[in-house]
């Protein structure tokens, strides 16, 4: 017996290589905001009344029923308002201060990363707190009222305004994607933090990144589809694990 475990050799293996990495991509998601207090989306709380997301988060349901897919919105926004970024957002907020080369693309849209102070920040989801013009005009701008003042906001130029977000059936930015998978193409290390590894193209980052052969990291409570690929599954909490992970690589 040397006292050390599996998990020890795992948490070393995974610090020396960040330690050595100029080029490193992160990707998070829903699981890196859960201790801020943000629902998951396929945990006991992704319910909202009788619906699921995937039933409100489509083009068909806004076109259907705005004023129902609206109100979802609006009690996530409000939900969402008054909380914080945790450790593990802020910790890679300094990771990004300290490797020239870095990249976080979240799948969140709850804007927590920029609130810690992320810059190099791709949301490849989109953001709540931005509304755009599904009318003539098509801008889209930041919107971060509690309560809005009406259900659905309407747009100056008097067209229905709808969550800056991307819902199932439509793309995702072309310019957002195509950063994250740059950035995949380069890393020499890529971090995969509280992401069931479910939705694509997000969950295609670490494969394409693997298969090249970078040094795949996720930091998850759960086993995903993605654990198997990965070099190292550290199960944990983020906001506990990660700032340690960060730390002991600093
Ligand atoms: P999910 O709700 O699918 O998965 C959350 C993951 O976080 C799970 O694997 C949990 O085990 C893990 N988790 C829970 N608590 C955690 C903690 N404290 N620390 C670390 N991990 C934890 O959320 P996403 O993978 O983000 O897309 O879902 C991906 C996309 O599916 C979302 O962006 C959204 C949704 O449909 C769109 O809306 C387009």
């Amino acid at each position: 017996m040397t006292g050390v475990t599996s998990i020890d050799r795992a948490f070393q293996a995974a610090t020396a290589r960040l330690k050595a990495a100029t080029r490193i991509m992160a990707l998070t998601g829903a699981g890196v905001s859960a201790e801020s207090g943000v629902p998951t989306f396929r945990g006991p709380e992704g319910l909202w009344r009788q619906f699921r997301a995937e039933d409100l988060a489509t083009p068909e349901a806004f076109e259907r029923d705005p004023r129902l897919v609206w109100e979802w919105y609006a009690s996530r926004r409000e939900r969402l308002a008054p909380l914080l970024p945790n450790r593990a957002h802020a910790a890679l907020a300094a990771l990004e201060g300290r490797v020239p080369g870095f990249l976080l693309a979240t799948q969140n849209v709850d804007g927590l990363h920029a609130a810690a102070g992320s810059r190099a920040l791709v949301e490849l989801h989109g953001s709540l707190w931005r509304l755009r013009c599904v009318g003539e005009c098509g801008q889209a701008r930041e919107d971060r009222r509690v309560p809005l003042p009406e259900l659905p906001p309407r747009c100056a130029c008097g067209g229905l305004l709808r969550p800056d977000v991307v819902w199932f059936g439509e793309s995702l930015d072309a310019g957002a994607v195509s950063r994250a998978f740059g950035a995949a193409e380069s890393a020499e290390v890529v971090l995969v933090i509280g992401t069931s590894s479910l939705v694509f193209p997000a969950a295609a980052l670490p494969q394409a990144a693997r298969a090249r052969g970078a040094f795949v990291v996720e930091v998850n409570p759960e086993k995903t589809p993605l654990s198997a690929l990965a070099d190292v599954s550290l199960r944990g909490r983020a906001a506990e694990l990660l700032p340690a992970l960060l730390e002991a690589a600093a």
